[in-house]
């Protein structure tokens, strides 16, 4: 049997991904109900961080706690991938000895490299090209307040980052509208490739009739050496009041944070009523653990 990996959102079909978001959802009610659910007892996942991390590594972390198993961290200064030993034969090792792998990296060629010389499930815990996790946790958290996502608008404001990216990713499986708001010179390179997504130029324009406003950093990790000439750029695509307004009256506000206030959202948006940014944030324990249960389990 061929091992599953999650790679991004593109790695499951559109069935696998609403049994997940649905099974999400059963394990928040699991984990506010005080029950427990052990079925990953005896498991081990190993995540490897070259990038900061707050969400990521505490949900992995409580989550398998939470399913009766562990999780060990590793980051390169103080593992041997920081000293040159090749991703290959970290990802042969490291498949004699845990159930699964998470890895947080820059060049998202280095999870496909990994996954292809693993044994064990392979998860994307952020790239420079995805981030497919997130996504999950965005996608319950529409769920539960609004249904279904088919043939709804999303509007993405700011940077064609990774974010934006998995967003792209999401359109195609859940058929929904993705406007990109952002400046010429910041859409991603491969739009083309996913025709239920468009660039526009004009904010007002890409919020317009917006179910969902969503945005993220202007400046992504690894890129702090650009963050004054993308803030002149992306100024205008700041989520705040005016461009609420011109989205739908019931649209909901999401971030994958960490946010920067004052700059891709003003305080009043991200602190406001539409807000639903630490659901979203919390969504990404039981989104994660219905994953883990998927890849590691079977379940
Ligand atoms: N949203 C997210 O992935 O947050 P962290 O960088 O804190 O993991
Ligand atoms: N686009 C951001 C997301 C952080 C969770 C980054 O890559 O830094």
């Amino acid at each position: 049997m061929t091992t599953r990996h999650f790679l991004t959102l593109a790695d499951l079909s559109t069935e696998e991904l609403e049994q997940l978001l649905r099974r999400a959802a059963e394990l928040r009610a699991v984990q506010h109900n005080g029950d427990i659910h052990e079925p990953l007892r005896g498991k081990v996942l190993g995540m490897i961080f070259e990038k900061s991390s707050t969400r990521t590594r505490v949900s992995f972390e409580a989550g398998m706690a939470q399913l009766g198993g562990h999780a060990i961290f590793l980051s390169p200064r103080d593992s041997q991938l920081g000293r040159g030993e090749p991703i290959e034969d970290t990802a042969r090792v490291l498949s004699g000895m845990v159930d699964a792998v998470m890895i947080r990296t820059f060049a998202h060629e280095n999870v496909e490299r990994f996954a292809s010389a693993a044994t064990v499930p392979v998860i994307n815990g952020l790239t420079d090209d995805h981030h497919p996790c997130q996504l999950l946790a965005d996608l319950q958290t529409w769920q539960a307040h609004r249904g279904e996502i088919a043939g709804r608008r999303v509007a993405w404001m700011g940077d064609g980052n990774n974010m934006c990216r998995s967003w792209m990713q999401a359109a195609e499986r859940m058929d929904f509208d993705l406007n990109i708001g952002c400046p010429d010179g910041y859409a991603p390179d491969d739009l083309s490739e996913y025709p239920r997504s468009r660039h526009c130029v004009d904010p007002l324009q890409a919020s317009e009739g917006a179910d969902v406003v969503v945005t993220d950093v202007w400046a992504s990790m690894g890129m702090e050496d650009e963050q004054a000439e993308r803030v002149r750029a992306f100024e205008p695509y700041q989520v705040n009041a005016r461009v609420m307004q011109a989205a739908d009256d019931r649209a909901i506000f999401m971030h994958c944070l960490p946010a920067h206030r004052g700059e891709e959202v003003t305080a009043e948006v991200i602190d406001g009523p539409q807000s639903v940014v630490w659901e979203e944030a919390e969504n990404r324990l039981h989104a994660q653990k219905a994953l883990l249960e998927w890849l590691i389990a079977g379940a």
